[in-house]
């Protein structure tokens, strides 16, 4: 599958409005890369387990990739699955987050490339689910992540970090390093439970590390059509959060639930299926966000 194949799968096949204000395929998000000097930070977080931050940020990722930004994921996740995901084996992850963590190794040391042009990844290891107590008498150790991704400033766009079900270190760390959360809400009975300690850690972190923190903002992930009950959370969240939610919504779909088993991006696996089109969709309107902070006209 080429490029413009992903991106015009995304625009063509979706309701979305936002979509048509993408970036073409054949201009690599130029005017956006210059007015951003430095990565943009994103951190996919939910201290609720299985609700889409590991299939959000491949998909994105992938999707953003594919429109010409160079992205790095970087799998904060002692389960790895952003990892496995994107086909890279546990042998060949022989520097992962956990020595950006603790050895203080660089960025590029750490990073490997994906079969998807512009998309690579620092994996994680098992090794990472001791660091709390590892880190308990470390002093600053809530700034970790980010001493390490300022060697990551020059060569990518976009960093998404790919948090852990817990708020505990490994997402505070990555919400320090990070200049917005992304926040995947699944459309289900208790979506919104949670939620308020998400938002408070986030407060916390942004009155003690990082003041300029925000929601980047809330993705409905999981909706299902024939369910009354994904309508009516759906309904209820943008209630709470308006605009904060994005017009995109992630379906349930088989074909997203598949691809990870082959190591791939369902925008890789089945580029036409309703997810696929839903993540390109997602990532023109994140886009289209981040060209209204850097100031720019929608499509510039
Ligand atoms: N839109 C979707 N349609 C169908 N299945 C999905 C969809 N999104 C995610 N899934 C499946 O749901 C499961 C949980 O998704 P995912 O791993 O992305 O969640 P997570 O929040 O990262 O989980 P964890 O908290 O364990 O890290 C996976 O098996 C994934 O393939
Ligand atoms: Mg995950």
């Amino acid at each position: 599958m080429t490029e413009s194949q992903i991106a015009s799968a995304g625009s063509e096949s979706t309701k979305d409005p936002a979509a048509s204000n993408a970036a073409p395929a054949d201009e690599p998000a130029g005017a956006l890369r210059h007015a951003v000097t430095e990565p943009r930070v994103i951190a996919v977080a939910n201290q609720k387990g299985g609700v889409g931050k590991t299939t959000t940020a491949i998909n994105l990722g992938t999707a953003l990739s594919a429109i010409g930004h160079r992205v790095l994921i970087i799998d904060l996740d002692p389960q790895g699955n952003a990892s496995t995901g994107l086909g890279i084996a546990r042998g060949d992850r022989r520097q992962t987050s956990y020595d950006l963590l603790i050895h203080r190794a660089v960025v590029a040391d750490c990073t490997l490339p994906t079969e998807i042009p512009n998309l690579s990844i620092v994996p994680s290891g098992m090794d990472l689910s001791g660091i709390e107590v590892e880190l308990v008498n470390e002093p600053g150790r809530e700034s970790f992540l980010k001493r390490a991704l300022e060697s990551a400033a020059g060569p990518f766009d976009y960093l998404l970090i790919d948090c852990p079900p817990a708020l505990g270190l490994l997402t505070i760390n990555a919400l320090v390093s990070s200049q917005a959360v992304l926040v995947p809400l699944q459309c289900e009975f208790f979506a919104l439970e949670g939620i308020a300690q998400l938002l408070q850690t986030i407060e916390l972190v942004k009155h003690s590390y990082n003041p300029t923190l925000d929601i980047q903002g809330i993705v409905l992930t999981m909706f299902d059509q024939r369910n009354n009950l994904s309508g009516m959370v759906a309904n209820d969240v943008r209630e709470h959060f308006g605009e904060k939610v994005y017009r995109t919504v992630i379906p349930r779909n088989v074909r997203v639930s598949e691809a990870p088993s082959h190591g791939r991006p369902v925008i890789v696996y089945d580029t036409a299926c309703a997810g696929s089109r839903a993540y390109l969709s997602l990532a023109s309107e994140i886009i289209d966000r981040e060209r209204h902070l850097a100031g720019l006209a929608p499509g510039a």
